[in-house]
């Protein structure tokens, strides 16, 4: 039986990930430490909330004492570690909580695991309790650490040599290279996993594919950065959870695996996909949603285009995604259809303050 700690769990994917696990491994105990910052929110795991091993506790991924105390008394065998700052705008409008908690916060998780687990002879042995059925710290990382690719460069592999470009990219990749040197100097085992682009349920509407469905629903201008020519590799958050699940399961300690969707998309082609979706889903009335796209400022240094290379995943792990794009936007419009009061509610307070930072003059 696992015992995991799932930091971030109340975020986007985090919260996927956690009813996931829920619904494939009942036995599990499954802790969730989250600090609940705008980005998490406990409605998005109102339906596993007194699911029979299911623990929630709140709090900061910085906090020490806290971490290790729920090392010790959940008697932890892997940490599944989403926490972090995630939104690229938000990093440029304000990076020290990206510091504070994708580096120090990373940092200090990894402490807590060294405290109490550590490889001997190949074998993870447990502080107080021996070798327990093995440790893992699953890292949860993304393909930006690797920069930006020209039109016509190969896709991102594991030996890509880094080169972040954002301040949230940045904080990722210091936070890698901290996971990979507790592995190397302190024998943590560890594992690291970069994920291009999700989608799906429960996304925070800052993001573009939630922000552009909700906008569209509403009949809103809609926001694409310069001229919509950069790409992404968009891949639905249930593939990525089921990745997971595999290197959790079958992944060498030591290694780094990239995720993606194989599923490139220009953003204004993605933008004017959910703009026609919508229009068959809720009619056109007078003029199709499309005419609500708006060019606007370029976000500063601006990433053209993110691919992953997922040829070692599928070869080791057995792991390829399922979910095609058209089935997962017409479940994502769906599911954002059927939630507005979701969005509403995390969309007031903070949020508002944000939008009019971030589009206030873009939109003008
Ligand atoms: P998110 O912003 O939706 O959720 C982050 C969660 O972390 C929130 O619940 C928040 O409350 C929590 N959190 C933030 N700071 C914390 C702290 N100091 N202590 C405890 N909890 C804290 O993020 P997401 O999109 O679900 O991404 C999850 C992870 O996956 C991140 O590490 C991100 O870098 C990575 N990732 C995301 C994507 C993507 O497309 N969204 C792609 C690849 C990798
Ligand atoms: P985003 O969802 O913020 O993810 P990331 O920057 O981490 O890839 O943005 C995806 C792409 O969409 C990115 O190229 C920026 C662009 N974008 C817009 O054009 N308009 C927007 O309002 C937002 C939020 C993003």
């Amino acid at each position: 039986m696992l015992r995991i700690l799932v930091t971030g769990g109340a975020g986007f994917i985090g919260s996927n990930f956690v009813r996931f696990w829920i619904r494939r491994h009942p036995q599990d105990r499954l802790v969730n430490l989250d600090k609940l910052t705008y980005a998490g929110n406990l409605a998005n795991l109102a339906d596993i909330a007194t699911a029979p091993h299911y623990r929630f506790v709140r709090g900061d991924i910085g906090d020490f004492a806290l971490v290790d105390q729920l090392f010790r008394e959940e008697k932890i065998n892997r940490v599944v570690h989403f926490a972090a700052e995630s939104h690229v705008d938000r990093s440029i409008l304000g990076p020290g909580e990206f510091i504070r908690t994708n580096i120090n916060g990373t940092f200090t998780l990894l402490e807590a695991a060294r405290a109490h687990w550590r490889l001997d002879g190949g074998r993870a042995k447990s502080a107080d309790r021996g070798d327990a059925g093995g440790f893992c710290f699953l890292h949860v990382s993304t393909d930006e650490v690797y920069g930006s690719l020209g039109p016509n460069d190969p896709a991102f592999a594991e030996s890509t040599p880094y080169a972040p470009r954002s301040p949230y990219s940045a904080t990722k990749a210091a936070s890698d290279h901290l996971v990979s040197a507790y592995g190397h100097t302190f024998g943590v085992p560890v594992i690291i996993t970069n994920c291009s682009n999700n989608y799906g349920p429960y996304q925070f509407p800052e993001k573009l594919i939630p922000l552009t469905i909700q906008r569209a629903i509403k009949r809103e201008t809609i926001p694409v950065y310069g001229k919509g020519e950069n790409v992404r590799d968009w891949i639905y958050v249930e593939d990525h959870c089921e990745a997971l699940e595999a290197v959790l399961e079958r992944g060498k300690i030591g290694e780094t695996y990239n995720i993606g969707g194989g599923n490139q998309w220009r953003n204004l082609d993605l933008v004017q996909l959910i703009c026609d979706k919508l229009d068959e889903r809720l009619g056109r009335d007078d003029a199709p949603r499309r005419k609500l796209i708006r060019f606007v400022e370029d976000r500063p240094g601006h990433d053209l285009r993110y691919a992953m290379d997922i040829g070692k995943i599928s070869r080791a792990l057995g792991w390829t995604p399922k979910v095609p794009m058209d089935v997962g936007i017409a479940k994502t419009i769906d599911w954002y259809l059927a939630h507005q009061d979701w969005v509403e509610r995390v969309m007031s307070g903070e949020y508002k303050n944000y939008f009019a930072r971030q589009y206030g003059a873009r939109l003008r």
